[in-house]
C-alpha cells in the first residue's frame, strides 16, 4: 500500500468534506414520543408501527446518513411527557422529536421545542392553536387538526335532513375543538345543537348516564369524538342501551379506527364518520401499504394512526436526503416535504405547517361476521385557514 497516496486520498476527501462539494456521513437522532400505555396506548403502537415499516421502506435512500431510535411513553400526561421531550433533547441530543397523541401533551410541549428550535413532527395529536395561533416554525404536522376532520361533517349531516344533533367528546382540547369545528358548520347550514355533555378523558367507564342524558334530548343524530379504548368501550355501550336504532351515530372517524373496529364488531354497525385515513382507500399506494403492515404485523390491519407514522418517517428521510448533510437544513427541509402517500396526496402548509389533505366520509356496516368501512363521499385537498398563525 502506497501510504503517501492514501494520505493525499484522504486530505483530498477532507477538503472536499469541508467545503461541502461531498456531504459528511451524519447521524440523525429521533426520539419518538408516544403513548405506550393509558387510554391511547394502542394508538401509540401503531404510530410506531408505521414508524419503523417506514424506515425500513425508505431507508435505503438515506445514503451514508443513519437514522438511530429512541422512545419515551407520554401516557395522556402533559406534565410527564414535557420531562420526556426535554430529556431527549437536553441530555440525549435527539434532533427531531416526532409523535405526540394527546392534544393537551402538544400544546404542554410546544413552548420548549419552539423556544428551543427543535423540530417536531406531530404524528397525532389535533390541537388546532399548534397550527393557529400558537404555531412555529419548528412544529410540523404530518396526522390532520382537530377542525380539519370535523369541519366538513357539519355541512354534510345538515344535507342528510338532520335538523337536531346532540355532541359527546371527551373533556379536553381535542374533544371541545372537534366537536366546535362540526358545531359551526351544522348551524350555519340550518341546524340545532340541542344538547352536549363532555365526560372525563381518562377513566369514564361507564357511558350510561351520558347516553341517557342524550337520548332525553331527542336529537335525530349524536355526533361525536372518542378514540382508543374509551372509543370502543362508547360504541359497544351506545349498542347495549338500544339508542342506536332510533338515533344514529355520526363522527370523527377515530372512533370506528381500524386499529380497534374488530374489537367493537357489529357494534360499530351503521355509524357514519370523517377521517382522512380509511383501510379500504382504492388506490394502488394504499394497497401496497396495506399488504407490507399485514406482512410486517401478523395480518393486522393499518389504521390512520400506523400511516402517521409510516408518513412520519418518509418525512424525515426525505428532508435528511434534501439537506445533504446540514442538519440546519433538514430542520428547513421537513417543511418543503410533499408525496402521495396511502392516505392520498399529502403537503405542508407553508403557512401553518399543518398537513393538507383529503378528509373521507366513510360508513361501517356489519357484513358476513365483519366491519366493512366504504366510503361515501371524499373531500379533497382540505386546508385550514391560518388561525391566527404567523411563522
Ligand atoms: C388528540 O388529543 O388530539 C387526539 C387524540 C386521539 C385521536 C385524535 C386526536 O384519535
Amino acid at each position: 500500500m502506497n501510504l503517501k497516496k492514501t494520505g493525499a486520498a484522504l486530505a483530498v476527501i477532507a477538503s472536499l468534506v469541508t467545503s461541502g462539494a461531498i456531504a459528511k456521513a451524519e447521524e440523525y437522532k429521533v426520539g419518538l414520543l408516544l403513548p405506550f400505555s393509558g387510554v391511547y396506548a394502542g394508538l401509540g403502537s401503531h404510530i410506531e408501527n408505521g414508524f419503523n415499516l417506514g424506515l425500513e421502506h425508505f431507508g435505503s435512500e438515506l445514503g451514508s446518513d443513519t437514522i438511530t431510535v429512541d422512545k419515551a411513553d407520554t401516557e395522556a400526561d402533559p406534565a410527564s411527557s414535557l420531562a420526556k421531550a426535554k430529556k431527549m433533547v437536553l441530555q440525549d441530543k435527539d434532533d427531531v422529536l416526532v409523535g405526540l397523541v394527546s392534544s393537551a401533551v402538544l400544546a404542554a410541549v410546544r413552548d420548549f421545542v419552539h423556544q428551543s428550535k427543535t423540530p417536531l413532527i406531530v404524528a397525532n395529536a389535533g390541537n388546532d392553536e399548534a397550527t393557529g395561533a400558537d404555531c412555529s416554525p419548528s412544529i410540523i404536522r404530518v396526522s390532520f387538526s382537530n377542525s380539519q376532520i370535523n369541519r366538513p361533517m357539519g355541512p354534510w349531516l345538515a344535507a342528510q335532513g338532520k335538523k337536531k344533533v346532540y355532541l359527546m367528546a371527551p373533556d379536553y382540547a381535542a374533544g371541545h375543538q372537534m366537536m366546535e369545528a362540526f358545531r359551526e358548520g351544522f348551524v350555519a347550514n340550518g341546524g340545532e345543537i340541542v344538547g352536549e355533555t363532555y365526560p372525563p378523558l381518562q377513566g369514564t367507564t361507564d357511558y350510561g348516564p351520558y347516553l341517557a342524558a342524550a337520548k332525553a334530548a331527542n336529537p335525530d343524530a349524536i355526533y361525536v369524538f372518542f378514540a382508543g379504548s374509551a372509543a370502543i368501550t362508547f360504541v359497544k355501550q351506545y349498542k347495549d342501551f338500544g339508542i342506536g336504532e332510533e338515533i344514529p351515530l355520526y363522527g370523527s372517524g377515530f372512533l370506528t379506527s381500524a386499529a380497534y373496529v374488530h374489537v367493537q364488531g357489529e357494534a360499530a354497525d351503521n355509524t357514519t364518520v370523517a377521517l382522512h385515513y380509511v383501510p379500504s382507500i382504492d388506490t394502488a399506494e394504499n394497497k401496497a401499504f396495506q399488504e407490507a403492515y399485514q406482512a410486517k404485523y401478523e395480518g393486522k390491519l393499518a389504521s390512520e394512526f400506523a400511516v402517521a407514522g409510516y408518513d412520519s418517517a418518509r418525512l424525515v428521510i426525505e428532508a435528511i436526503k434534501a439537506a445533504g448533510g446540514d442538519k440546519a437544513k433538514f430542520k428547513e427541509e421537513l417543511a418543503k416535504v410533499s408525496f402521495n402517500g396511502p392516505r392520498g396526496p399529502l403537503r405542508i402548509d407553508p403557512a401553518t405547517h399543518n398537513v393538507v389533505q383529503n378528509v373521507y366520509i366513510y360508513k361501517n356496516e356489519w357484513k358476513d361476521g365483519k366491519v366493512v368501512q366504504t366510503i361515501l363521499e371524499t373531500v379533497p385537498d382540505v386546508q385550514d385557514a391560518p388561525n391566527g398563525c404567523s411563522m
